[in-house]
Parts: structure tokens; C-alpha cells; sequence
């Protein structure tokens, strides 16, 4: 598969095959993939925790996602937790952190396109109760859940902006005018 197959496949999945689990190695092929992003000075900020195929650490997960999330990623065999450094290593503020992070998750949702599998990122959580329940260190910050597995629905196409709307060049808002 291209890498433009992958992107143009990936959806965000919202009903999930509980039947399917993952094997060790798509586990690998994803948690790699996360693992490869670039990041500010190399610093790979993110950190992963990670419930696969309905473990304690899966229940856990769900147990942190507000309500309506939890109800439909019960399903999906693998639930993450993506937790972020705040700070370099000597200890200045790292303002990128999230950015990174999200580049890291991408990587790791394309990858899953590869594997036949769909996963869905997770705002809708309630940090405070991950830190907790995961022992969340001080200059870390839970970022995003997500989940992730077969989906047993049909693709949903979401509409994505125009190129010319997100797109300039000269000044803010000109389109750079693509097929011009
Ligand atoms: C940071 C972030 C938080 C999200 N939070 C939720 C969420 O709490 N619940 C949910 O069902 N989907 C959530 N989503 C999924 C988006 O709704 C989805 O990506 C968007 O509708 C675009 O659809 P697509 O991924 O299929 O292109 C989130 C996505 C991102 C990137």
C-alpha cells in the first residue's frame, strides 16, 4: 500500500470488531510506527500506555473515557492512552510537545490503515482520572485517548476542506490557487 492508499483509506471508525483482536506483531508494526515521528531536537516525547485485547490495562483505559466514548470503545481491541513530556530534558518548557505528540499518533493511525484496522483519537476523557489511575508523573500531561481496531461499520467519508481554504500564499486567506 502507498502512502497516499493509507491516507486516502484512513477513517475514523466508531463501531469496532471485538472478535478481532490484535496479534504481538500488529502491536509492534503500530507502537513502532508511533515510535519513528519526528519531534523538537529528537526529544520523542510521547509516551504510550496501551491495553490490548480487553487486558486489565484496556479496562482501565475505558474507565477514564467520559460516557458516550466509552460506549462504543469497548469494542475496539486496542485502547491507548498518549501521555506527553512538558519539558526538554533540561528542564525548559517545551512548547511543542503536543504538536509532537500528534505527529507521533498519525504515524501510528497509518500504519493501523496498513493492518486493515481503523482508529479514532479520544479528547473526551477525564485527564485528572488518568493520572491517578496510571501514576502520571509530575512534567507529563495526558494528551489524547484513542482506540483502535477492525471496524464493523461501513466507511464513513468525512468532508474534508478545499485545498484553497486552508491553503495561501503572499498573505493569510489569498488561496495559493491550486489548478490556476
Ligand atoms: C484531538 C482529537 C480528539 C477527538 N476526540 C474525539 C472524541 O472524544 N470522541 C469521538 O468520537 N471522536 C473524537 N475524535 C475524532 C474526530 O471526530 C474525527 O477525527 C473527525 O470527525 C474527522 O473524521 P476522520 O478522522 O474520519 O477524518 C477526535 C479527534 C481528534 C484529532
Amino acid at each position: 500500500m502507498s502512502v497516499r492508499e493509507a491516507i486516502l483509506q484512513r477513517w475514523s471508525a466508531r463501531k469496532y470488531d471485538p472478535n478481532r483482536l490484535l496479534t504481538d506483531e500488529e502491536i509492534f508494526l503500530l507502537m513502532d510506527a508511533a515510535r519513528r515521528a519526528p519531534s523538537s531536537y529528537n526529544t520523542q516525547p510521547w509516551r504510550y500506555i496501551i491495553g490490548v485485547n480487553f487486558d486489565d490495562t484496556h479496562k482501565k483505559l475505558l474507565g477514564i473515557l467520559v460516557p458516550g466514548n466509552a460506549e462504543w470503545a469497548k469494542d475496539a481491541p486496542l485502547l491507548g492512552l498518549l501521555v506527553g513530556s512538558t519539558k526538554y530534558p533540561d528542564g525548559r518548557p517545551y512548547r511543542d510537545y503536543r504538536n509532537d505528540c500528534g505527529m507521533s499518533l498519525m504515524s501510528l493511525f497509518l500504519q493501523a490503515v496498513e493492518l486493515g484496522l481503523s482508529c479514532r483519537a479520544i479528547g473526551g476523557f477525564y485527564p485528572d482520572r488518568a493520572r491517578e489511575v496510571f501514576g502520571i508523573p509530575e512534567g507529563y500531561e495526558p494528551v489524547v485517548a484513542f482506540a483502535c481496531g477492525k471496524p464493523d461499520e461501513p466507511k464513513r467519508e468525512k468532508e474534508k476542506k478545499p485545498l484553497d481554504e486552508i491553503v495561501f500564499r503572499g498573505k493569510f486567506g489569498e488561496p495559493y490557487g491550486f489548478g490556476r
